[in-house]
């Protein structure tokens, strides 16, 4: 089969490997339709995190089921399903919890795994025709449909993108009347913004510097903010000050829940062209109101092989946390538990209530990969999500 293969610091080849095949009767091997690129591969892709030339990537994938293991039960051949990022086994005490992104039987010695990426278990990756789905019942996620139907974009982002957007809003504990603020206008911080107002948030800011996604977050029903054009926080209280604080917040000006759908990899806003990985918790920790909520889904890695000046190489960090405690904020991280949410927003998205795939803005086959990679990794030729179908 064909696949989007790694091969060194930001360099992917399409090649032919060997066919995913059933490995245990639980597995299924899924046909993928569609599957998305991610701002997660372009950590690995970017030579940061450690992955080995050689790697299929790919963790984001609707497919068809092309043949079920003797023992799976909720799927047969010709089922469509959309499988989710973060494998698990479904029954362990965390997956019986809805922790499924802490499953203990996916990783032997460690906890969660996902798809194609580096120190997440020996999963091949899903930009790739065929896809090994263990535990199978579990994982796949039925959805209706034929293949590239009008809802194929809307599906292919319930693996993994629309579910982590809401996990953000759930770590951030967004609800109705909200003031929310999303650092980072990629995929995730533009389905952060999105899931906040689908929940009644009173106000969404975007924060990015790339034009056309600050656009986007505006199309979506929230207030771009560049932060090539001054201090975002500073903007921010401008902003909410001008269009009048509600009565009694006047001595507060910030916002009750913050995210960081940026990550590791974050601009330094005072060096150009430098990372900083303390950028965004920094300017969270200023923007948060008292006893608000912080919301760090952006990916913070263990494994930097080439950390920026104020980084390390194993992700530690220096964040203010006499701000945290000083405002008695909650701060909270993490992987997605896809499983929790891919049900209801499937479901959200089959009653029409929402339209993630609005992210959406390029699509290619397999061999579109390379280019369609160059250019998302520099944020340019207005690639926001890009969606391979095989
Ligand atoms: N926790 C999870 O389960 C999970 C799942 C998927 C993705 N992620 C992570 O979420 C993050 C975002 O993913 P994406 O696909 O949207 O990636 P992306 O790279 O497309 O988006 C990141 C955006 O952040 C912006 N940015 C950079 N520095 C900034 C700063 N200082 N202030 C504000 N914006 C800044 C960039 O311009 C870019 O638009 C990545 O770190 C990804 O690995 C986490
Ligand atoms: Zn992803
Ligand atoms: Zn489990």
């Amino acid at each position: 089969m064909r696949a989007v293969v790694f091969t060194g610091t930001r360099s992917v080849m399409v090649q032919d490997v060997p066919d995913a095949e059933l490995e245990e009767p639980t597995d299924v091997v899924v046909r993928v339709t569609s599957s998305a690129i991610c701002g997660t591969d372009l950590h690995m892709y970017d030579g940061r995190t450690g992955a080995e030339p050689g790697l299929v990537f790919g963790h984001e994938p609707l497919g068809v089921v092309e043949r079920a293991g003797s023992a799976v039960e909720m799927v047969e051949r010709g089922d469509r399903v959309v499988i989710p990022t973060h494998l698990y086994c479904g029954v362990c005490v965390n997956c019986a919890r809805g922790l499924s992104a802490a499953c203990l039987r996916v990783r032997p010695g460690g906890f969660g795994a996902a798809y194609g990426y580096a120190g997440m278990g020996a999963y091949r990756g899903a930009q790739a025709e065929l896809l090994r789905v263990p535990y199978a019942d579990a994982n796949c996620v039925p959805v209706p449909g034929e293949p590239g139907d009008d809802l194929e974009d809307d599906l292919v982002l319930l693996a993994d993108a629309f579910v982590t957007g809401w996990h953000a809003t759930e770590l951030a504990e967004i609800r109705a009347g909200s003031t929310v603020a999303v650092f980072g206008a990629g995929t995730i911080g533009l389905l952060a913004a999105y899931g906040s107002l689908l929940k009644g948030a009173a106000e969404v800011y975007v924060v990015d510097a790339v034009p056309d996604r600050l656009d986007k977050a505006g199309e979506l029903g929230a207030v771009p903010v560049d932060y090539r054009q001054g201090d975002p926080v500073e903007r921010i209280r401008e902003l909410r000050r001008k269009g009048g604080l509600p009565i009694g917040e006047e001595a507060m000006g910030g916002v009750e829940a913050a995210i960081d759908a940026v990550g590791f990899q974050a601009c330094d806003r005072s060096v150009p062209g430098e990372e900083n990985p303390a950028q965004v918790i920094a300017d969270l920790a200023r923007l948060v109101n008292p006893a608000g909520h912080i919301g760090i889904i952006g990916v913070h890695t263990e494994k930097d092989l080439h950390p920026a000046p104020q980084g390390y190489a194993d992700g530690r960090l220096t964040v203010p946390w006499a701000t945290f405690f000083a405002k008695g904020v909650s701060v909270r991280f993490g992987r997605t538990h896809d499983r929790r949410y891919t049900v209801l927003l499937r479901d959200l998205v089959l009653s029409g209530r929402a339209r993630p795939s609005t992210v959406v803005s390029h699509h290619g086959g397999l061999d579109d990969a390379p280019v369609l990679y160059r250019s998302f990794d520099r944020r340019a030729d207005g690639v926001i999500k890009a969606v391979l179908r095989p």
